[in-house]
């Protein structure tokens, strides 16, 4: 590293309000990380609202960037610049932080970096961890699900991913058809915890077919149909019925991402330093102890960033700027917002566009 920067990243790209700063000099430091949650906004529309996020992220980033700044101490003149996140998300919400960073830097002359969401996700093992390229990278939560090996500060080679749902809104769906409270994650593990995984028999999708590639619509619909059996043969369902339902979706979900992570293992063209994982669904023990397994059985190293650097976050986007910059990749003045914008533009498109906007 030649020299120390400090920079302000600034996220809203969904449905939390984040800015963080993050200095990098020998190692890097994490400033203030300030994440302002929407889901009280959402909860009674059953997902994220497109408006209602993007007002709600102009109303509140200027405090929530006043508030990072002065938890890190730090005065808008001793930065070296801004990075904000560009897309892929809810386009309101995106433009919502490009144009306040567009405004800061016009009132500082400080420069902008535009940062792709995906790549802060999928670089935040190297801000934790100082990961070495290339390592394999899952990236699973509600709105993502896709297996990247990361070659570089702008070098991403999509491996695969989900077809359909991402893991993080099947938990959520699930959750929602079994009278559970959301998020859903949390609550199918803690009802798994106590119910058998073997009851059901559930579907393993696309394990028969090649590849890395997802699709979890049909298990959640499975599950749906094993509810509706129950309802119909006995007039509803009991406690332990939806304790082995939990415990039956996470087995498959859990056996699913780990085999499909061996495949992406064995998909990679040069040796992984490490097996890394991103997102809110990474917060699941089952899941976690399964893809901790593949990659002992592989002789890589597992890493999870800590929980609040999984989900989403301002520090990660930051810290993508960081790297940016000491890459030497420069972000064009006329940038603009991008809705959709996959991190390996060769890689065919993935279906499907999930609760939490478009997948790239
Ligand atoms: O990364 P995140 O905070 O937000 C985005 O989707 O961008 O992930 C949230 C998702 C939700 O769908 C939530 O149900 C899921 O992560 N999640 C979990 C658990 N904790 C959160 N899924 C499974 N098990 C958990 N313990
Ligand atoms: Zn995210």
């Amino acid at each position: 590293m030649d020299r120390t920067l400090t920079l302000l990243g600034i996220e809203s790209s969904c449905d939390d309000t984040a800015a963080a700063v993050v200095r990098a000099g020998i190692r890097p430091e994490i400033l203030s990380s300030e994440v302002l949650g929407q889901t009280d906004l959402h909860e009674a529309f059953g997902g994220v609202v497109p408006e209602i996020a993007a007002r709600a992220h102009a109303e509140r980033l200027d405090s929530v960037v006043e508030v990072a700044l002065a938890k890190a101490g730090v005065r808008l003149d001793a930065l070296d610049a801004i990075a904000v996140t560009a897309g892929p998300g809810l386009i309101g919400g995106v433009l919502s932080g490009v144009m306040l960073a567009r405004g800061l830097s016009a009132a500082t002359g400080l420069p902008l970096v535009a940062v792709n969401h995906l790549a802060g996700h999928a670089l935040t093992p190297r801000l934790t961890n100082d990961v070495a390229f290339p390592y394999l990278m899952l990236l699973v939560s509600g709105g993502h699900c896709q297996f990247l090996l990361v070659k570089g500060v702008d070098r991403f080679q999509r491996l695969g991913g989900t077809i359909d749902d991402a893991p993080g809104e099947a938990f959520d769906k699930i959750a929602k058809l079994l009278g559970l409270p959301q998020p859903g994650g949390p609550s199918v593990e803690r009802e798994a915890a106590q119910g058998d995984p073997l009851r059901f028999v559930l579907p393993r999708p696309l394990l028969d077919r090649e590849g890395c590639d997802m699709s979890f619509s049909g298990l959640k619909t499975a599950v749906l149909r094993a509810r509706e059996g129950l309802v119909a043969s006995q007039g509803g369902i009991t406690v332990q019925d939806r304790r082995d339902l939990c415990a039956g979706f996470q087995a498959a979900m859990s056996e699913v991402l780990a085999a499909k992570t061996a495949r992406a293992l064995a998909l990679c063209d040069t040796r992984p330093t490490a097996m890394c994982v991103a997102g809110g669904v990474a917060a699941n023990r089952s899941i976690r102890a399964m893809l901790e397994t593949v990659s002992d059985r592989a002789g890589l190293p597992f890493i999870a960033p800590p929980m609040r650097l999984c989900t989403d976050n301002a520090a990660m986007i930051a810290w993508a700027g960081i790297e940016r910059l000491q890459a030497g990749l420069t972000t064009e003045p006329g940038f603009v917002a991008r809705p959709r914008w996959p991190l390996d533009e060769t890689a065919p498109a993935l279906l499907g566009s999930g609760k939490k906007g478009a997948k790239a």
